[in-house]
């Protein structure tokens, strides 16, 4: 079985608002792609919540390597994909103002993705149960963040 190095919440960028890698105040390209990692987060639970649903059979295989791409997505390096100004107010995005509100509370709260990531990346391939207890942290962590930062119409 494939196993990825476990890498602490520490490599999730210190400052995801530091750099200019992308020009200032053109903020499509960013929008697109955070939404496109998010996208990715979705791709990556979505089979892992289909078992937990028991929409379909278990399958360790099937659930570590859906982990370990969920655990390499938390690592990617989001420097200069969330700058000041490109919240919904402005922009073709659902992301609130209160992320650049209080935008240390923004990090922890992937922190805690990349954490329940790891935690989750370590035992997925062991059982239907094991992994359902792992993914219900996961998934509360997507929840916190969106609850808080992400505009919803419902
Ligand atoms: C730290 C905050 C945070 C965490 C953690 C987080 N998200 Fe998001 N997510 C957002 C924000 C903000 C948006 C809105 C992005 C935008 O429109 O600019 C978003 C958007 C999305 C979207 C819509 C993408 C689109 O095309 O519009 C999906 C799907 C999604 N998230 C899934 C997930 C899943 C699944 C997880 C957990 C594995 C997760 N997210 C964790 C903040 C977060």
């Amino acid at each position: 079985m494939k196993t990825v190095h476990k890498i602490t919440a520490a490599a999730i960028s210190a400052s995801l608002l530091a750099g200019a890698a992308f020009a200032d105040g053109d903020f499509d390209r960013q929008i697109k792609v955070r939404k496109a990692h998010n996208t990715l987060f979705s791709a990556a639970t979505g089979p892992l919540n289909a078992m937990v649903k028991e929409e379909m059979p278990y399958n360790a295989e099937v659930a570590q390597r859906s982990a370990d791409n969920l655990l390499v997505l938390t690592q990617f390096d989001q420097t200069g994909l969330w700058p000041e100004g490109s919240d919904n107010t402005q922009n073709e995005t659902k992301s609130l103002p209160a992320i650049w509100e209080d935008f240390a509370d923004f990090e922890d709260k992937y922190t805690a993705l990349a954490t329940a990531a790891v935690d989750l990346q370590t035992v997925a391939g062991t059982d239907l149960a094991t992994m359902s207890t792992a993914m219900e942290t996961v998934g509360g962590t997507c929840g916190a963040c969106h609850k808080s930062y992400r505009y919803s119409d419902k």
